[in-house]
């Protein structure tokens, strides 16, 4: 029953043409089951559609729910400030691992996860970013099924791979601006992690 709906929510996405038409499909989705949890409204994404960066977060929160667009509260306000020190600013798309907010703000569950990473993944496949940024524990350990904690996996390079292995992006796991907000000296981790993004974003590709 879940291998059907994740099937179904597959072929949803497959389908959309372009980010116009996949914001429209997550609204109209209902395989996952926060949708039904009190979310007011899905919150998929924002930033540039060719974007070179995709940033992934873990889940909206109160003001995202608000809005319908991720990264806008506090922890946004601390992330789009760190992106514009490091010469991101304009050059990202931003999401989540699901596109409701969970209850209480707690962490989503893997079916929950699992229930939207189709709709993540045919985002991957239509802004074709250079390099993915995972924002936190919760969406390195979706986005690359890597269980390890976000202190020791942080600012280590992993490949990203798509169900049908058609399309590989490396991705960096960082910290998250909330727990930065909690923890201030955590800041300087999280900086040189942007570091090491910046660095191979703007390092020319070597010829085959
Ligand atoms: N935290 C997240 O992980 N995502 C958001 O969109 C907002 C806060």
């Amino acid at each position: 029953e879940a291998r059907r709906s994740s099937d179904e929510a597959r072929d949803i996405a497959a389908n959309t043409p372009d980010l116009a038409a996949l914001a429209a499909a997550i609204a109209n989705f209902d395989g996952c089951p926060l949708k039904a949890a009190g979310a007011r409204q899905a919150v998929f994404a924002r930033g540039a559609p060719d974007a070179a960066v995709m940033v992934i977060g873990e889940a909206p929160g109160a003001e995202e729910d608000i809005q319908g667009a991720p990264f806008v509260g506090r922890a946004g306000k601390l992330l789009d400030k760190m992106l514009a020190a490091a010469d991101l600013e304009g050059r990202v798309f931003i999401t989540n691992t699901v596109f409701w907010r969970p209850p209480g703000n707690r962490t989503p569950t893997l079916a929950e996860q699992q229930a939207c990473a189709p709709f993540l993944e045919r985002a991957i496949a239509l802004v074709a970013p250079k390099l993915l940024l995972l924002v936190g524990g919760a969406a390195a350990k979706s986005v690359l099924g890597q269980g390890d904690g976000i202190l020791s996996i942080r600012g280590r390079w992993f490949e990203w791979r798509s169900a049908d292995g058609s399309i590989e992006v490396p991705a960096l796991p960082t910290l998250h601006p909330a727990f930065l907000l909690r923890q201030p000296g955590a800041k300087k981790k999280a900086w040189e992690d942007l570091l090491t993004l910046v660095e191979r974003l703007d390092r020319p590709e070597r010829p085959p």
